[in-house]
């Protein structure tokens, strides 16, 4: 079988490949040094598919001339073309003319974020290449032409399923050996599966879980296929309340299960869940806490009918979406490096204890400087920046120029319907509500502190403008006194704005 030899292999695919890639070629790479190998596939675009999306993103299409009859047989032209493929059927009764669209579009890495949000929209959804990184951060949208101009492998629907760590080697599904002097793994994480912990009937068809493209892909098909039709969310999380949102913008029934008293406990104050629960519920979502899907029947054609609630109630459901989390992708490496907190452990430059191999995102367990702790973040932003840390440290070790230690402030931020939050800093401590946190207000305006050794360390902000959250991001990071809380409730983003 085929080897191929890179001096840098990112493994992985997703956002924080991509931000790599862009910052190996700040640096400065050669072409033919680097290559990025990913599972995510070059897909098939069906010729239903937006004719503007296919006309972006073709790569590879054929004009095929039939002439003749279908009774006589037909003779067949192939002419390539560049943009479509042309289908002329001359018979007995006239001649048609088809459009067929052969194409593949390259998955490039890409913001994942949009998957769960405009990827899904009825109308104007998000497709590729219009998400490729860096886009989400205000930043260069990378197609897979600028990888081809920088000499930047991607290797596409290349499934890595053995890593040889002490010889450099990583091997795909189909045999291929990879050879590299330094490797950054960024697989990210995969769902947690109903079929997992034992539920029965969690196989049926219309269960969806989202992660990658793909799966977003299913379920826009099932969107349609099951156009009015009810759903239901499984888990209360990020992925239970980006979806929930998503499905009732698309005119489904809504029902969301949590096994919580609240959604988003990971995160959310008691009060802060008040406001999503009291708005989704205003928007026709049914919210179903305190019990989990126990089992699904389906119909004869193995499509989900119900849902079978631990406390004994059946939901009926057309689709069902299941977000109850995700699990880094660290299997590959198991024995062969150094694992903390469920990730692979790293130091400040996202080494691992294998000094040819960096780890970044999802995956990686690093030191929190401000937070003196070992974390391992599962958001978008510390996929980019620690992406970018991991590359400056290989390059200035090459230089031989020091880089400074990550020094991260947390953040996270979602959007659904019409709101958006953000969060800064470290949910611990005592917490404060403060704002406007009706769920019935016309543009409502609310968020918390939370407040550790009589100091503030973290900070959240439904509906706030670029500088409120600015504000509230320079709170988390200055970490000002604030011993009474009364008084901070009644300051509320004040506070923040005059740091
Ligand atoms: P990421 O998952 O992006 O990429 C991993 C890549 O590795 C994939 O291409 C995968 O196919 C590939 N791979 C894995 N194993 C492989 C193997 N063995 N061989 C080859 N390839 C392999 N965060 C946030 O802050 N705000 C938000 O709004 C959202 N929204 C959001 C929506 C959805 C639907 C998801 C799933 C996640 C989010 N997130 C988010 C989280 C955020 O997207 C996530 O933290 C980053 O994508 C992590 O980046 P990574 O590069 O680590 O993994
Ligand atoms: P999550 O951890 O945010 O939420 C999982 C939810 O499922 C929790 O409420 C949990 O209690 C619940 N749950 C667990 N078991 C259950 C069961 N048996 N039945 C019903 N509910 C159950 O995970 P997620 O929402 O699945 O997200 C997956 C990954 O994607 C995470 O890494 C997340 O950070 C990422 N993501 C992030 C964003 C964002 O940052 N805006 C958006 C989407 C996805």
């Amino acid at each position: 079988m085929a080897e191929k030899s890179f001096k840098y292999v990112i493994l992985g695919g997703g956002v924080a490949a991509g931000y790599a890639a862009r910052e190996f070629a700040k640096q400065g790479v050669q072409p033919g040094e680097l290559a990025i190998i990913s599972k995510e596939a070059k897909k098939q675009n069906s010729p239903s598919n937006n004719f503007s999306v296919q006309f972006s993103i073709i790569l590879f299409s054929c004009s095929a001339v039939f002439i003749g009859t279908p009774s006589s047989g037909c003779s067949l032209f192939l002419i390539l073309s560049k943009l479509t493929s042309t289908v002329i059927v001359a018979s007995s009764s006239g001649i048609y003319i088809t459009s067929l669209i052969i194409a593949a579009i390259v998955v490039a890495p890409y913001e994942r974020p949009a998957l769960s949000k405009a990827y899904l929209f009825p109308e104007g959804a998000a497709r590729l290449p219009g998400f490729h990184v860096c886009v989400g951060s205000g930043g260069e949208r990378l197609l897979p032409e600028w990888y081809k101009e920088k000499g930047i492998e991607l290797i596409l629907s290349a499934e890595i399923v053995k890593a040889n760590l002490p010889a450099n080697t990583l091997v795909s599904a189909t045999g291929e050996t990879f050879k590299y002097q330094i490797l950054i793994i960024a697989t990210g994480s995969t769902v947690i599966k109903l079929s997992d912990f034992g539920v029965q009937g969690a196989d049926a068809k219309n269960i969806f879980y989202l992660r990658e493209i793909d799966d977003a892909d299913k379920l826009v098909e099932a969107i349609k296929a099951k156009k009015n039709g009810k759903a239901v969310i499984v888990g209360g999380g990020y992925i239970g309340l980006e979806l929930g949102a998503a499905l009732k913008i698309n005119n489904l029934d809504v029902s969301m299960v949590y096994p919580e008293p609240w959604c988003m406990p990971r995160l959310f104050t008691s009060g802060i869940a008040a406001f999503y629960e009291g708005y989704y519920a205003n928007k026709g979502i049914k919210i179903i806490k305190g019990t989990v899907a126990v089992g699904f029947t389906s119909n004869s054609n193995g499509e989900v009918k119900e849902v079978q609630l631990k406390d004994g109630r059946v939901l009926e459901a057309d689709i069902v979406v299941v977000g109850v989390g995700g699990r880094p992708l660290t299997a590959l490496f198991k024995g062969q490096v150094e694992e903390e907190k469920g990730g692979i452990k790293t130091d400040a430059f996202f080494k691992t204890s294998v000094p040819t191999v960096y780890a970044v995102g999802d995956v990686a367990t690093f030191p929190l400087k401000l937070y003196n702790e070992l974390r391992r973040v599962e958001h978008v932003d510390h996929a980019r920046k620690s992406a970018e840390q991991a590359v400056k440290a290989i390059k200035g070790l090459e230089k031989g120029q020091s880089v400074d230690e990550y020094d991260y402030l947390p953040y996270f931020y979602s959007r659904s319907f019409d709101l958006a939050w953000q969060f800064y800093g470290d949910n611990v401590g005592d917490t404060v509500l403060f704002g406007d946190n009706n769920p019935q207000s016309p543009k409502p305006k609310f968020g918390s502190y939370w407040i550790k050794d009589g100091k503030v360390v973290g900070a959240f902000l439904e509906g706030g403008s670029a500088e409120e959250n600015q504000a509230i991001a320079k709170v988390a990071k200055l970490q000002p006194k604030a011993e009474n809380l009364d008084a901070l409730t009644k300051e509320g983003l004040a506070f923040a704005c005059k740091i």
